[in-house]
């Protein structure tokens, strides 16, 4: 008997010392491969060649990439009529050339949209039915351009908002609650085999939850393309991760992937419980809300790995509903979070520092993911 427990034991001793060798020196992609593909937000020095450091830790680590800002309607149609693509061209090119998995980000968001969109030549609001025109005409173009070499598009950015869940953006006021079916609708005519998702913050969140469920359902209802969910993912260290499960399954469980689109882990205290992941927020500097300048102390720098570690855990644990996480960028000395929502802090939200160097946490994610 004890012979038998014996060598059951060393057996699986081998197993877990031979899978945990057949780890080393994977990459974060190589190492999911089987649950989920792992990605990364490019900004436009890496597409403009300026940024070679950030390029090659992306063409090591990631198979899926998407637009940081060269997509957003402000940058890709500034002025009406007048597109900018050479960008957005560059983004699509990389991704081929890298065999990557490309996803468009975004077609119809409140922020980050030129004032045309949503005023006449006085600067009164347009009708509705001006503005159904604008959204075609720009979701035909953009989708168009691209269609069959992207993956997936995030056709509607941040819908939720307030009590009600219903963000009264302008897109909402002048068109009504249909502008999201209609927008899904647009983007799939101009092109029919692309995946389609809302993509939306906070979405562990037990209200935006119900909103965004009520979004989708909605969209199934009426038999509306739609592929997938983004939670975006702008983390701190108290993400509640048992809210986080609940999202990730009430999501999946409507027969939805559900897509990590744009998580970074911020070390730095927060400002207030009022401050949402709105963009346009930003709060005054004060030192005490920057307070690792000089690098993170070994308990933050210990909690911040775990909380990565945990969440990769959750991730594949519903890797049957999961089919990507991306990281919103690579490295912190560029990630955003360094200026939102106070500017001028120094954060240290992702997985490469400001030296390009990987952290410690990337082994510690590649070797969990033969554990799951
Ligand atoms: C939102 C958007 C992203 C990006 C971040 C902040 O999450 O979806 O495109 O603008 O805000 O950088």
């Amino acid at each position: 008997m004890n012979k038998i427990i014996t060598t059951s034991f060393l057996s699986a001793l081998f197993i877990i010392t031979i899978s945990c060798e057949s780890q080393k020196g994977k990459t974060l992609s190589e190492a999911f491969s089987d649950d989920y593909t792992v990605g990364a937000a490019l900004n436009v020095q890496l597409l403009q060649g300026i940024n070679k450091k950030t390029d090659s830790i992306v063409r090591k680590h990631y198979n899926s990439i998407v637009a940081e800002n060269c997509m957003k309607s402000m940058f890709i149609q500034p002025v009406e009529g007048e597109f900018a693509w050479v960008d957005a061209d560059r983004f699509v090119d990389y991704g081929e050339k890298n065999n990557m998995e490309i996803v468009g980000h975004t077609l119809v968001w409140h922020a980050m949209a030129p004032d045309w969109f949503f005023v006449d030549s006085v600067g009164n609001d347009v009708s509705r039915d001006v503005l159904i025109q604008r959204m075609k005409t720009h979701i035909e173009a953009v989708v168009g351009r691209y269609k069959g070499r992207i993956h997936g598009w995030d056709v509607v950015n941040e819908a939720i908002d307030g009590p009600d869940g219903v963000r009264q953006s302008k897109w909402q006021t002048i068109i009504g609650d249909d502008y999201i079916e209609m927008a899904f609708k647009m983007a799939h005519e101009a092109d029919p085999d692309a995946e389609l998702y809302y993509n939306d913050y906070s979405m562990y969140e037990p209200k935006r939850r119900e909103a965004g469920l009520r979004i989708v359902k909605n969209l199934l209802a009426k038999g509306i393309r739609i592929d997938g969910v983004g939670f975006q993912a702008h983390y701190g260290l108290d993400v509640p991760l048992v809210e986080v499960e609940k999202s990730i399954v009430a999501f999946g469980e409507l027969g939805l992937k559900v897509m990590i689109t744009e998580l970074d882990l911020s070390a730095l205290p927060f400002p207030s419980e009022e401050v949402t992941a709105e963009v346009s927020t930003d709060v005054a500097y004060q030192e005490k809300f920057n307070p690792y300048k000089e690098g993170l102390p070994t308990d933050i720098k210990n909690r911040w790995s775990q909380t990565y570690i945990d969440l990769f855990k959750l991730f594949t644990k519903h890797s049957k509903y999961i089919s990507r996480v991306t990281f919103w960028g690579v490295n912190d000395t560029e990630s955003w979070k360094n200026d939102w929502p106070i500017k001028g802090r120094t954060d240290y939200p992702l997985l490469f520092d400001r030296a390009y160097k990987e952290k410690s946490v990337v082994q510690s994610l590649v070797q969990l993911s033969y554990k799951n």
